[in-house]
């Protein structure tokens, strides 16, 4: 499964780059406002940090914008993915997008039935949101399981990305249902090693290496 990290934030995406483990970011409106700084350069930057897919989200609803927005993220950079809203504009522009070979992830997916649309328009990626459908009283990771069960019934080329996840849990449950990646926000993504005997196992080790007197560099 692809990991991928949820966040606008150039300086924390360098260093978790540098692990080796991100193999993609996504962004959303919200990130980029929160973070500040102009939309436009902070992708690039972005795209520059990280060798796989950086998802820049449109910010117009009409087709004929949504299209030109578009056009224009896509050229900042070859790994731009273009992010497109789950409406009928955005899925509109979604099958154009395919037409031409530029990348696309369809957001704000909360329903089976809105990734089958998503698919058959030829979206790269659809994301559904796991941690805001949980909010709303529903099972995120079920809606996994059916997306992952249509488009294999009717083999849909089409990646289901896990969004809007909260913890490690989200992470283990997206990988056992078949997500093909997950999106997730810089903490969840720095807690994905912590387990308390881990840490004790290690000190342990390390406290009886020392104990030892002896040394492997020599
Ligand atoms: C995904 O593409 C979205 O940016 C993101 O996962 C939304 O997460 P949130 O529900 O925590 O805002």
């Amino acid at each position: 499964m692809k990991l991928f990290v949820d966040s606008a934030d150039v300086a924390e995406l360098k260093a978790l780059a540098a692990t080796g483990l991100v193999d993609g970011v996504t962004t959303n409106p919200s990130l980029i406002a929160k973070q500040g700084g102009v939309f436009l350069d902070t992708i690039a930057e972005i795209c520059a940090l990280v060798d796989g897919p950086v998802s820049a989200e449109v910010a117009s609803t009409d087709y004929e914008t949504i299209l030109k927005e578009g056009e224009r993220l896509a050229a900042i950079a070859a790994n731009v993915v273009v992010k497109l809203p789950l409406t009928w504009d955005g899925l509109k522009a979604a099958k154009h997008f395919s037409r031409i070979g530029v990348k696309t992830n369809v957001t704000l997916c909360f329903s089976a039935v809105q990734a089958l649309m998503a698919a058959k328009a030829g979206a790269t990626y659809v994301s559904p949101f796991i941690g805001r459908l949980d909010d709303h009283g529903a099972d995120g990771m079920d809606l996994i399981g059916d997306i992952r069960a249509v488009f294999d019934q009717y083999a849909f080329d089409t990646e289901i990305l896990a969004a809007s996840v909260r913890s490690a849990a989200h992470v283990r449950d997206a990988a056992l249902v078949g997500a093909d990646c997950a999106t997730l926000p810089p903490a969840v993504f720095k807690g994905l090693l912590s387990h308390p005997l881990t840490e004790r196992g290690l000190q342990q080790f390390t406290a009886d290496w020392a104990a030892s007197g002896q040394t492997i560099l020599g």
